[in-house]
């Protein structure tokens, strides 16, 4: 396996120092013991971030003095939850460069914006003889619900396959991109390597081919800035929960002349136009793809954590990450037996490894032990396994909140682990 010399220095960014303590004291969990006792030290952030009180607090005043459901009553309260749910779109829509509120759907999570996708405008708009085409990089979540939707529609999945660093192979990307290509979906950044793709790229090269390009915006949009009309993508998806927001929502984002195409994925209250016992018309985009009460409590929570990473400043986190990363990276890799998996040269937030003779769910269990919290697995993406060979890794994912003092923890841990298993 290639791996770099060096490690690649951070690319985002200025090096704007952080008050760290005093971000650190913003989410109460950091202060908390893990097992035995000991100093929490949460290296998890790709599964999901802790929350800072900012959020923790939005939410808890809006069920104490807002809660109301939204677009249905005139009363006061619900005038004032559907005012702060218009505004919490707008924010995020300006927060991932939309062009107007109206490309931005509230969904739970980005699994289920990307299902919404394949279900409505690829269920109706594929077929035999289309291609799909994903790589083999995807979180299950951008992989499924394509293979599902060829089976159900007749066309045909394609993947893209990874290089020995975990990079895209650019070469038989554009040889599996054809005119037959309706679709390219693409991971921003995968959360099992780190890799981030060069998807401003990919998507001209897909979209010269008359493809649209969704890209799983879950693990980049909590690191650096975005702006989907510079990466020139059709649709957009990210979690509010691995954005320091609550769980249960997410987000689509979707250009409005598709949107405005596409039927509706589920049906019920509040995404109808007109409803006769003969037929039904559905409301424009995004109503018609939030059907039911939404989520409205934690869509407040989302506007919020927005509100939080941009006080931070997002460039500022993404140069952060990037020193936290690599540091991490050259010490971990010194530990003997150690190889990393995924050393692309582009990378964000992510550091997985296997320890030669230990399995990483033992890995992991030391680590807990010594109140180090990491994901060992294989991350809901079996095809990256495969590609490397390995049934799991471990991996340690880092916030803008983590330390150099954390990730010694870390390297202690692997160490012990390697003493007691190797
Ligand atoms: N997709 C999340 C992860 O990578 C859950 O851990």
């Amino acid at each position: 396996m290639t791996e770099p010399a060096t490690v690649a220095p951070p690319r985002h960014g200025p090096a704007t120092p952080l008050d760290i303590d005093g971000i650190r004291a913003d989410f109460p969990i950091l202060g908390t013991a893990a097992r035995d006792g000991r100093p929490l030290v949460y290296l998890d952030n790709a599964a999901t971030s802790q929350k800072p009180r900012q959020v923790i607090d939005a939410v808890s005043r809006f069920y104490a003095s807002e809660n109301a459901n939204i677009h249905r009553g005139l009363h006061f309260l619900s005038e004032r939850a559907t005012a702060a749910f218009d505004v919490a779109r707008e924010k995020v829509a300006r927060f991932l460069g939309a062009g107007s509120p109206s490309e931005i759907v509230f969904t739970r999570g980005t699994t289920e914006a990307i299902n919404l996708v394949a279900q409505s405008w690829g269920r109706t708009s594929l077929r035999p003889g289309d291609e799909v085409l994903v790589t083999e990089m995807e979180h299950h979540a951008n992989l499924v619900p394509w293979q599902v939707v060829c089976e159900q529609t007749g066309a045909a999945f394609r993947a893209v396959p990874i290089t020995d660093r975990g990079e895209l192979n650019l070469d038989a990307f554009d040889r599996l991109l054809t005119d037959r290509t309706r679709l390219f979906a693409v991971g921003h950044v995968s959360n099992a390597l780190g890799t981030m793709n060069p998807v401003r790229e990919l998507a001209v090269r897909a979209r010269a081919r008359g493809a649209l390009v969704l890209v799983d915006g879950a693990q980049s949009a909590p690191h650096f800035p975005i702006d989907v009309a510079e990466l020139g993508c059709d649709f957009f998806a990210c979690s509010g929960h691995k954005l320091f927001g609550p769980t249960g929502i997410g987000v689509l984002y979707g250009r409005k002349a598709i949107l405005d195409e596409m039927p509706p994925w589920q049906t019920g209250g509040d995404m109808v136009e007109r409803v006769t016992l003969e037929g039904s018309t559905w409301a424009p985009p995004p109503a018609r793809f939030e059907a039911g009460t939404p989520p409205i409590a934690e869509v407040i929570g989302l506007a919020a954590a927005i509100d939080y990473v941009e006080r931070v400043g997002l460039d500022v986190i993404g140069h952060r990450e990037g020193e936290l990363l690599g540091r991490a990276t050259e010490l971990v890799r010194a530990i003997p037996g150690v190889r990393l998996v995924g050393t692309a040269r582009e990378k964000a937030a992510v550091l997985s490894f296997v320890l030669d003779g230990v399995h990483p769910h033992d890995v992991g269990t030391v680590l807990d032990d010594e109140g180090v919290a990491v994901r060992a697995g294989h991350h809901c993406a079996q095809p990256v396994m495969r590609r490397f060979g390995v049934p799991a890794t471990v991996r340690a994912s880092f916030a803008f909140y983590n330390t150099a003092d954390e990730i010694d923890a870390l390297v202690r841990g692997v160490e012990r682990a390697r003493a007691v298993f190797g």
